[in-house]
């Protein structure tokens, strides 16, 4: 075994268990509890599961990888790592620095609705969350949603202040199990539900699981094939929170003797169950009171659809509704400050600057931003076309720019840093260096140079609207 190195100031993690369920909390957010089954529903169920599956495996490994190792090995974050792997590679540090900074902006505005949802379940006014209008008449007014926005943004900055083994471990050592035994439950409840509709038609909860896992092949052409595997790869992304910086700085506070390549699958094992099980509990859930037709598209699942399969649950739905919001609410936590932490450990290193300091003039930059992208659906309403056809406000702009755009951008570069510049044996070398077995070793050193490469750079062709003008 390798002399351990000296490993970061005293801000690093404690140890496997610490970095695993931080990074899981990273990972595991809204992109897992609506994202992820709204696009099983539309793409085919068990199809779109087993191509998510399968990619996990193989692009999201390699992806989460090649970030942790950075960081481990170098011992700093994006802007820095970059640096210290090759100085003309510097740029790459600073757009990939970018990519949290931009998403800063919207993530605790999202992490606001959800509070407020958790607020109207726990006063008990779950019938007027389930009213027509009542998201939109929410996020458009100028005062409700700020305030909450802001509230969320307080809360991520005071963990982030209180560094990394007392604030960012600490607090998901706690939510990380809550949250696991949570969904667990709900989705085992959804499963013993039915409902006979005014028609008389019975659905059961099992048979909406049905509905979830069976592979739908009906329809599928070539083209269409190509759109499930892009939205799955888009999701894994996200999902998987890497090429943000995220886990390169996670992963500079890794200590040398914890195992990567262990510490990796449980990540990953975490973050996709944790997915599967979102599903199978909102599939079931819509499709019990609605029908397939009910899953409808975006946010709107979470905050339109939800709210009125809760109402027409009876007594348990206010119940449930609590403890999903709850349960979402925690989840949006550990991935923002998630967000927030490469950030500040960023600026720290930019201005040579003191945690606290730092995170305290963040925290006064971001609550501005956030009170900003709100009022985008208020005062600054306005609307733009986005190059993949949809329109969207503030915050899917910066949405767009940052995770359509910049992410597989950023993703393209490293893959082409790693795997042909410096060669995949600098990241495999860091994975072995605690003395454990890289087992997917191989795999790795062709997704890096190959595969990765050509994905990331179809993903940025569809993501600019270009792939689309091909295809046609
Ligand atoms: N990974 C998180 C999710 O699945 C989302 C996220 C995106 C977190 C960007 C941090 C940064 O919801």
């Amino acid at each position: 075994m390798e002399k351990p190195k000296k490993t970061k100031g005293s801000g690093g993690f404690s140890g496997q268990l610490g970095f695993v369920l931080a990074a899981a909390g990273s990972a595991v957010g809204v992109g897992n509890l609506w994202r992820f089954p709204y696009l099983a529903a539309k793409d085919g169920g068990g199809l779109f599961i087993i191509v998510y599956l399968v990619l996990v495996l193989t692009f999201g490994f390699t992806l989460l990888t090649s970030d942790i190792a950075i960081g481990r090995k170098t011992k700093k974050s994006a802007i820095h790592a970059y640096a210290a792997i090759n100085p003309k590679w510097k740029f790459l540090g600073i757009l990939t620095f970018l990519v949290p900074a931009l998403i800063m902006t919207y993530y605790a505005v999202i992490g606001g609705w959800i509070t407020k949802y958790f607020t109207v379940y726990v006063t008990g006014m779950a019938e007027a969350a389930a009213a027509d209008g009542f998201f939109v008449s929410f996020i458009t007014s100028p005062v409700s949603p700020v305030f909450f926005a802001l509230i969320f943004m307080a809360l991520t900055a005071l963990i982030v202040y209180k560094g990394v083994e007392g604030g960012i471990e600490k607090v998901s050592k706690i939510i990380m199990p809550v949250l696991l035994v949570m969904i667990v439950g709900i989705t085992v409840f959804v499963f013993t539900i039915s409902h006979t509709d005014d028609s008389g038609v019975t659905r059961t909860g099992l048979g909406g699981l049905l509905v979830y896992f069976t592979p739908n092949f009906e329809g599928l052409t070539p083209g269409k094939f190509m759109q499930v595997l892009l939205d799955a790869m888009s999701q894994l992304f996200f999902s998987l929170s890497v090429s943000m910086g995220i886990m390169i700085t996670y992963g500079s506070y890794v200590k040398p003797d914890v195992n990567l390549n262990k510490s990796i699958n449980q990540i990953e094992i975490v973050d996709t169950g944790v997915a599967l099980l979102a599903g199978a509990m909102l599939v079931p859930a819509v499709y019990v009171f609605s029908g397939v037709e009910g899953m409808s598209v975006g946010p709107s699942l979470m905050f339109v659809s939800l709210p009125k399969v809760f109402a027409s649950m009876g007594p348990a739905g206010p119940v449930l509704g609590g403890v999903f919001f709850i349960m979402a609410a925690f989840a949006a936590l550990t991935s923002c400050i998630s967000v927030l932490e490469p950030i500040v450990a960023d600026c720290m290193e930019l201005f040579k600057s003191t945690r606290k300091k730092t995170t305290l003039v963040l925290m006064i930059i971001y609550m501005a931003a956030s009170a900003v992208v709100v009022l985008g659906y208020s005062i600054f309403y306005f609307e733009v076309k986005l190059p993949n056809g949809s329109t969207g406000q503030l915050l899917d702009i910066m949405d767009y720019i940052s995770n359509s755009f910049m992410m597989p951008f950023v993703s393209l570069l490293s893959c082409i840093l790693i795997g042909w510049v410096i060669g995949p044996k600098w990241v495999i070398d860091e994975v072995e260096s605690s003395g454990h077995r890289f087992t997917r070793k191989a795999l790795y050193r062709v997704m890096i140079k190959y595969v990765a490469p050509i994905m990331m750079f179809l993903l940025f062709l569809q993501s600019t609207g270009i792939l689309g003008l091909i295809i046609k």
